[in-house]
């Protein structure tokens, strides 16, 4: 059995460098208000990663979450096809993204079944979905005229 070729039961490799990317980020997140810091890393097509920590407001409805956060730099930099998200939050089991976050990553997944969203803590735990799991029957905007 090699690392690359897990058996049944066996959990999934990850993606241990986009993990390291959003536990570099929680690092920077400013959350002074809800004291939960959140540091997020997207994988791009192509390989690219891009970051976002949660950025919080003392008019605490214009806070941003970190998934946002790093979409968005994602798409501003011009890569728009989401291949895999990683979350790191202090959350014991790890936290996973809002229902605002998963609907926006949605919006940018060619296939929503194949994008892998893992939620870890700097403790080494985690937990991983589908993006198609934890937004079933999405709005993907084909429905729009
Ligand atoms: N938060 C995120 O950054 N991502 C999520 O998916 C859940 C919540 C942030 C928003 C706010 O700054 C803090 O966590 C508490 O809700």
């Amino acid at each position: 059995m090699t690392a690359s070729h897990p058996g049944p039961g066996s959990p999934p490799p990850g993606d241990p460098a986009l993990e390291a990317h959003a536990c570099d980020a929680q690092r920077r997140a400013y959350a002074p208000y809800s004291k939960f810091q959140v540091g997020a890393a997207v994988r791009m097509v192509g390989g690219e990663i891009f970051d976002g920590i949660n950025v919080e407001n003392a008019s605490y409805g214009l806070s941003v979450c970190a998934e946002r956060i790093a979409v968005f730099a994602a798409v501003n930099a011009g890569a728009r096809q989401l291949a895999a998200v990683a979350v790191c939050t202090e959350a014991s089991p790890p936290a996973s993204p809002c229902g605002a976050c998963r609907q926006v990553l949605l919006e940018f997944a060619p296939d929503p079944a194949a994008v892998t969203v893992t939620a870890v803590n700097p403790r080494g735990e985690r937990r991983s979905w589908t993006l198609a799991a934890l937004i079933p029957d999405g709005f993907s905007g084909k429905e729009l005229p």
